[in-house]
């Protein structure tokens, strides 16, 4: 009997069974699903099998194969963002009654998470000085110590630290690493190789490339940690867009490409400010000057372009002239994009356990991919309106 034209509509359009109707294009196909369709009553509950759609639907795998490639893990871990990665991963591995030591320069909304949500789970955390040497961040640990977190260069205040001597000492105390690697976007430092369990970054930055996304990913060497972490997503029930990795997976093919550009016009602007009459110190462990240099160069391929800058002693009323006088540097946080970046950081750093004391106001800028004349000339109207 000819079906209705109601279940036509509904049917028709639908991929044939048992094979696919799509052409092999440069790019894998967006496949957008929460029911996959499986092929008989057996494999209904064979695990083996992919049964649900909210993961391993195709740009989302062929988005954890390539970051694979990029960390040196054997799979990563997706996540709805960059501190859905860190949190995720946090919630995955730790329990009540474990502490842990989290570096003093984190990305303030991770703090934020330990403070408000892992207390009232029972995990309690200590805050470390990132200028801490490794035998002294040793010693902070207790027998509850779980999990020591790392940030090189920390947010805000682009501290270094010898990541590869507190991966080594943690590993042989049994204590699980995790280090926010977003500066080096997985590509100018590889903390698996160095050591480190987990390596975690904000994908909404470099690798997405062009600020219209948010994800993160966890990557481990470690096989048992590897299954916790997948584990997780599914416990929690997260779960990331497939037109999402299809985005960072395209960002993803630039990274390459576009980072050393960050690089060599973030160092350009770098040095032009060490010379101006205003600027006390520039933060970016790329500069020669800079305290963490010596470990940059060590352990690092390359620099992005997010670093600080130390102004001399200003009003905050000179401070916000000089921003809201830049017009190609826009005035926003999330940065990794194409686009030129600036900031005030002195109302995060009040957060801070060891205090921060810096010779005047912090700004934090993110050199973008225009030309650098244009972008200095854009700095020189800001300093204008600064000394106004
Ligand atoms: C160092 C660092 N880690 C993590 C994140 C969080 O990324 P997302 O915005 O995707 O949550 C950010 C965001 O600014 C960051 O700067």
């Amino acid at each position: 009997m000819p079906l209705d034209e109601e279940t036509r509509l509904v049917r028709k359009g639908a991929p044939p069974k048992g094979g696919s109707v799509l052409a092999r294009t440069v790019n894998p196909p967006v496949q957008r699903g929460s029911t996959v369709l499986m092929p008989n009553a057996a494999s209904l509950y064979d695990d083996s099998q992919l049964t649900y759609g909210i993961t391993g639907l195709s740009s989302p795998a062929n988005l954890q194969l390539a970051l694979a490639e990029l960390e040196g893990s054997p799979d990563v871990t997706l996540y709805p963002s960059g501190l859905a990665a860190i949190t995720g991963v946090m919630l995955a591995l730790l329990k009540a009654g474990d502490e842990i030591l989290v570096v003093d320069s984190a990305y303030r909304p991770t703090r934020r998470f330990c403070d408000r949500v892992l207390a009232r789970f029972g995990v309690a955390t200590t805050y470390y000085d990132p200028a801490l040497s490794p035998d002294a961040l040793m010693a902070l640990c207790t027998p509850r110590t779980r999990l020591i977190l790392l940030e090189a260069p920390g947010s805000l205040t682009f501290e270094m630290q010898d990541v590869p001597a507190i991966a080594a000492a943690a590993n042989a105390r049994g204590v699980l690493t995790m280090i926010d690697n977003t500066w080096a976007a997985g590509f100018y430092f590889k903390p698996l190789a160095h050591g480190v369990t987990i390596s975690v970054q904000a994908l909404t930055k470099y690798v997405g490339g062009h600020s219209d996304v948010f994800m993160g990913s966890a990557a481990t060497a470690d096989n048992v940690i590897g299954n916790q972490l997948g584990d997780a997503m599914w416990d929690i029930g997260w779960s990331v867009s497939p037109d999402d990795a299809y985005t960072v997976l395209r960002g993803l093919r630039t990274l390459a490409t576009r980072l050393p550009a960050h690089q060599a016009k973030g160092l350009e602007i770098a040095r032009w400010l060490q010379l101006r009459p205003e600027v006390a110190r520039v933060l970016h462990p790329a500069l020669e000057t800079d305290p963490g240099h010596a470990l940059w160069k060590r352990d690092f391929t390359g620099a992005c372009g997010l670093f600080g800058v130390v102004l001399k002693p200003a009003s905050q009323k000179a401070v916000h002239a000089f921003l809201d006088a830049l017009d190609l540097f826009g005035l926003g946080f999330s940065w990794g994009g194409y686009e030129s970046l600036a900031i005030h950081c002195d109302p995060q750093l009040k957060n801070r356990t060891v205090p921060v004391n810096l010779e005047g106001p912090l700004l934090r800028l993110h050199v973008g991919l225009e030309n650098t004349a244009d972008l200095i000339a854009d700095l020189e109207r800001g300093f204008a309106a600064l000394n106004a």
